[in-house]
């Protein structure tokens, strides 16, 4: 596959131009790379006009993840979720409705800012007690109930997929059901672009999602803030038509190129990630398997996440974090319950050999710890845009009892909301700031 965007980039640093162009540092080396650094000068394209080299990049990963419509993102998933919810709105007024949005309470703070910006009502759906904060497993046939019990019918239904800790929800049964109700079905698919070339999953896209969103810095080996937003070919003409205009409204006017050349490259690599990808994911299964031999155990059934469920093994996830960084592993996440690693399809064999003697020369240790509060309904007092727009306050969490949240959310690590704005803080919303150290938040002004 060709790289318009990194061959066009790589000329351009090639020939000496003297640049009399943004950027200011001139192409000249400050920290290194500034020569492939460019602009939309001419011949360059223009991010979300697409006539030129990027439309054909894009063309390229369109034909790749197999969708009606992809588009590149510089700002992340946060883009692309920002323009997914705008492209629900969309698709809600074509239908004189106002937009409601049925989400998965595990969704991501961005969410709760798109949400907010464009005015969008939600309905949640809470996990239950044995989900705890950072997933949300409900059966397809749970979530019809909930959809036939709403007063009104919700314009989509957003979910995040894989979650943090690797979970992967029902999306092939969800769109089922969707489509039954004429609803859209949005995904949350920040940690799943490498689905697409898995060889034991699917890609959202390829399970009836009607528009995605995907990190593709998250599990691709493309550098940091690359995404996407893939729409599929099934979904509503005037999201296909409107995408463009989704991106552009939201999204900076000064696209890097670095990650734009980044995402293009990935086009040509695309082929050799999913000859590696297969064995990487025999690879970590083998990890996996050995590992539980010994007592570890594991949540999420996602191949390129080992996600530990620590406690089991007589450790917090701080203190097996803690033990891997003294052996210079550092980890994706951990809190008091659970430990995340991410893999790649480009790790060296001895690099998973490292981990795994590490991990098995950490004795098993029996030990009494306490559950984390269960996440129970809050009482919202006003929408998610009212709060965050209202005059607010930082205060201490303590003081807080019976107060409106403000913060756009009020995130336990992963940026998974306890309290969204709007919501009472309650008792048991304390008990779960104190479980995940959070001690001050902004508070709606009387
Ligand atoms: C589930 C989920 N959605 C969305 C995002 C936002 O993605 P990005 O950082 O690419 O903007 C994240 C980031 O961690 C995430 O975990």
């Amino acid at each position: 596959m060709n790289t318009p965007i990194l061959d066009f980039v790589n000329n351009y640093a090639e020939q000496n131009t003297l640049r009399l162009h943004m950027p200011g540092h001139k192409g000249k080396e400050f920290i290194g790379n500034e020569k492939y650094d460019i602009t939309e000068i001419d011949g360059a394209d223009v991010l979300y006009l697409n006539k030129g080299i990027i439309l054909e990049s894009q063309e390229n990963a369109r034909n790749l993840f197999k969708t009606g419509k992809t588009l590149y993102s510089t700002e992340g998933s946060s883009l692309s979720i920002r323009a997914m919810i705008y492209l629900a709105s969309i698709y809600a007024k074509s239908k004189n409705e106002k937009t409601t949005i049925l989400a998965m309470r595990n969704a991501h703070k961005s969410f709760m800012n798109a949400v907010a910006m464009l005015d969008a009502d939600v309905e949640w759906i809470y996990p239950s007690d044995d989900d705890g904060l950072i997933s949300c497993k409900i059966q397809a046939d749970e979530l019809e109930k909930i959809i036939l019990s709403l007063d009104k019918k919700p314009t989509a239904l957003y979910v995040t997929s894989p979650d943090y800790l690797g979970n992967i929800a029902d999306i092939e049964g969800y769109s089922k059901i969707c489509k039954k109700h004429n609803m859209l079905l949005l995904v949350d698919n920040a940690h799943g672009a490498y689905l697409a070339f898995s060889s034991k999953l699917k890609h959202p896209i390829m399970l009836g999602a009607d528009i995605t969103c995907d990190s593709a810095h998250k599990t691709l080996p493309v550098i940091t803030g690359g995404g996407y937003l893939h729409i599929s070919k099934e979904a509503p003409k005037i999201i296909l038509d409107m995408a463009e205009t989704a991106m552009q409204i939201f999204a900076s006017t000064s696209p890097s190129y670095l990650i734009l050349s980044s995402l293009d490259n990935f086009n040509k690599l695309a082929n050799d990630f999913k000859n590696k990808l297969a064995k990487a994911e025999n690879a970590i299964l083998n990890l996996k398997n050995e590992l539980s031999v010994i007592g570890f155990q594991f949540t999420g059934n996602e191949p390129l996440k080992l996600t530990i469920m620590t406690k089991s093994y007589g450790y917090t996830g701080d203190e097996i974090a803690a033990y891997l960084l003294k052996n210079n592993i550092v980890c994706e996440f951990c809190d008091k319950d659970f430990l995340v690693m991410m893999f790649s399809p480009f790790m060296e064999e001895n690099e998973l050999e490292k981990l795994k003697n590490v991990l098995l020369n950490l004795p098993k240790k029996s030990v009494n710890f306490e559950n984390p509060p269960k996440l129970t309904k809050t009482k919202k007092v006003m929408s998610i845009k009212d709060a965050i727009m209202s005059p607010s306050k930082e205060m201490k969490v303590c003081d807080t009892l019976g107060m409106t949240l403000a913060s756009s959310s009020l995130s336990c690590p992963p940026a998974i909301p306890i309290v969204i704005a709007g919501e009472k803080i309650d008792e048991n919303a304390l008990a779960l700031f104190k479980y995940y150290n959070i001690e001050t938040c902004r508070v709606v002004l009387d």
